[in-house]
């Protein structure tokens, strides 16, 4: 009997993955311009591996991923994840914001299906293209059992990271995405998967939040202020009149100016969640080391990138508006 191939379904949402080139200038180019079927077609093998059906839910450049695309994947994953005659899925996506993507579909597609997001440096008309290569370990690693039960996953250069870990550290070159706090979590070589470690964060199956929860709430409105030298308190008193939330991209240890503390503090007296995250890149703000959180009301984003704790706090006041409550959200997830 002829081993039966995995089922896919492949969602493209455009990105430099489907990227094509201008022709007056090699470096120029245009995301979100090839169609999913040419992609597909510019992978070898790629019909030894699965049976792939594919659906373009968008063509866009991940900068103006939306609200309502996010919205119209997860619903589109959700049904596929209950399809039981789907395998695994696979979002192609622009690598602007994959992480973002990643992690928003961590915490509301509420299933263990393996979930793969893949992009790519290269436009797909380039020459050394990566996206063929990528997109050939995005469909094995979906068809893969090992994947299962990891929350959405991204594939890179032969990198395999967890949705929560993900981060593009470099604006150009392939090698473009790390995991910098807790490492890949496994590689891929050819299309056997091996993987390094469990995600033993809350995700998928586990998460306390809903798309429809989300919707419910209207999307709550939150900003990221930007911390650096003589940052003073106008634009944190400009975002508290408009946001349900705040994140600091504080320097160092999440921190800021004492003029931003105190606009912050200001913020959060007046019922504006603040979460303080760190513009580092790496590690974790913890509470009450430099700056006293219990003293100003701030919470503290642990490991989470800004962008990340932006998604997390948005989801956070989709249920509540208690920073405890908040706070353990940024502790667990
Ligand atoms: C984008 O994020 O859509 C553009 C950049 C890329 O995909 O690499």
């Amino acid at each position: 009997m002829p081993e039966r191939l995995p089922a896919i379904a492949l969602l493209a949402t455009g990105g430099t993955i489907a990227g094509a080139q201008s022709e007056d200038a090699a470096h120029a180019y245009r995301a979100g311009a090839v169609p999913v079927g040419q992609l597909l077609a510019a992978v070898p093998g790629l019909e030894r591996l699965a049976r792939i059906q594919a659906e373009q839910v968008a063509n866009v450049g991940s900068q103006n991923m939306t609200h309502a695309v996010w919205a119209e994947l997860a619903r589109r994953i959700e049904a596929l994840c209950r399809d039981p005659a789907v395998d695994g899925i696979v979002v192609t996506h622009g690598t602007d914001t994959l992480e973002e993507t990643a992690y928003f579909l961590s915490l509301v597609i509420r299933h263990d299906k393996p979930l793969v997001l893949v992009g790519a440096m290269r436009p797909a008309t380039a020459p050394g293209a990566d996206g063929p290569a990528n997109l050939f370990h995005a469909v094995a690693l979906a068809g893969n059992a090992a994947a299962r039960g990891r929350g959405p996953l991204v594939v890179m250069n032969e990198d395999i990271h967890y949705a929560r870990e993900v981060q593009k550290v470099a604006c150009a070159g392939v090698n473009a995405f790390a995991s910098p706090n807790r490492g890949r979590a496994g590689v891929m070589r050819g299309s056997a998967a091996s993987f390094f470690s469990r995600n033993d964060t809350l995700h998928s199956t586990a998460s306390a939040f809903s798309l429809q929860a989300l919707e419910a709430a209207g999307w709550p409105r939150v900003d990221v202020v930007h911390a650096g030298v003589g940052l003073d308190g106008e634009l944190v008193d400009f975002l508290a009149a408009r946001s349900r939330g705040i994140v600091l991209a504080g320097v160092g240890d999440g921190n800021a100016t004492d003029l931003a503390l105190r606009a912050l503090q200001r913020a959060a007296g007046a019922g504006v969640a603040v979460v303080r995250a760190s513009r580092t890149g790496s590690g974790r703000v913890a509470r009450n080391v430099e700056v006293d959180d219990d003293a100003l009301g701030f919470i503290a984003a642990g490991e989470l990138s800004p962008q990340k704790a932006r998604i997390l706090l948005m989801l956070g006041l989709s249920l509540t508006q208690d920073p405890a409550a908040l706070q353990d959200f940024f502790d667990r997830y």
